[in-house]
């Protein structure tokens, strides 16, 4: 997992001069977490947090949210939002590894929206198996997972965003997306397992979680340059997933 610093890091650099901070995807994201979770709730715990967008439109919206981040830079961008913006709810901003980091609190939901599949199977596991003690005994987990079969349709495509190159692969060993960004000499690859909802099940298994929901999420047709935001499962870049905890 040694490719994941430097690669988000990379990655929000490249993006960094364009972001304009929260906006209508991130109140979206919320809306579909608020329809999945399908009853009221008040904590967040959001894994992978990225620059903060999604907790700041959640914070915004009344939520108390804890943001885990690994990358400094990222974590810059997310206080500085949060120094613009009028919070009703809490936003702790915790710059730590999910892996390692210790929380004192449990949440109604803990989400990890885009990057789940780092690591192998066993490191999922782990983290399931973190995200089980972190939960409170009614609440739910909801987590972006990449298919394989959208991924194993875009191998080989090709990007140009600004002056770099991107490029996605697909690992069919290990069943991974690969997504590559040339800058000059220099080149970094991201590379997520990629998990079909009866993977996902297996993947499950003595974690204390059950899987109870699902929705498909978009896909980004390159024929045509549209990014089309609800799609059947069979089609879609990902879904998102609800767990709770067995009984
Ligand atoms: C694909 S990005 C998604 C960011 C954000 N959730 C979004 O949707 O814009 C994945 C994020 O997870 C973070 N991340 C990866 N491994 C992590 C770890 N072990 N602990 C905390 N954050 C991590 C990365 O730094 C990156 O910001």
């Amino acid at each position: 997992m040694e490719w994941v610093k430097n690669f988000y890091d990379k990655q929000f650099r490249l993006y960094e001069e364009g972001l304009t901070g929260p906006n209508e995807e991130h109140e979206e994201i919320l809306t579909k977490i608020e329809n999945l979770a399908s009853k009221p709730f008040q904590s967040i715990l959001e894994l992978g947090a990225g620059g903060g967008e999604f907790a700041i439109t959640a914070a915004k919206k009344g939520y108390d949210v804890t943001a885990v981040e690994l990358v400094p830079s990222r974590i810059d961008y997310m206080k500085k939002l949060k120094s613009e913006h009028h919070l009703i709810g809490d936003l702790e901003i915790i710059e730590g590894d999910f892996y390692k980091v210790e929380l004192s609190k449990t949440f109604d939901v803990i989400c990890y929206i885009d990057g789940f599949g780092i690591g192998e199977d066993q490191d999922q596991q782990t983290l399931l198996n973190r995200m089980s003690k972190w939960l409170k005994p009614d609440g739910c987990i909801l987590i972006d997972i990449y298919t394989p079969w959208y991924w194993v349709s875009v191998s080989g495509q090709e990007m140009r965003i600004g002056s770099k190159l991107r490029n996605y692969d697909f690992d069919f060993w290990g069943c991974r997306m690969l997504d590559t960004w040339f800058d000059g000499e220099e080149k970094v690859t991201q590379s997520l397992r990629c998990y079909s909802p009866p993977d996902l099940n297996m993947l499950l298994k003595d974690t204390g979680l059950t899987l109870v929901d699902i929705k498909s999420g978009g896909a980004m047709i390159y024929t045509t340059g549209e990014y089309h935001e609800n799609v059947d499962l069979g089609e879609a870049m990902s879904y998102m997933v609800k767990l709770v905890l067995n009984y």
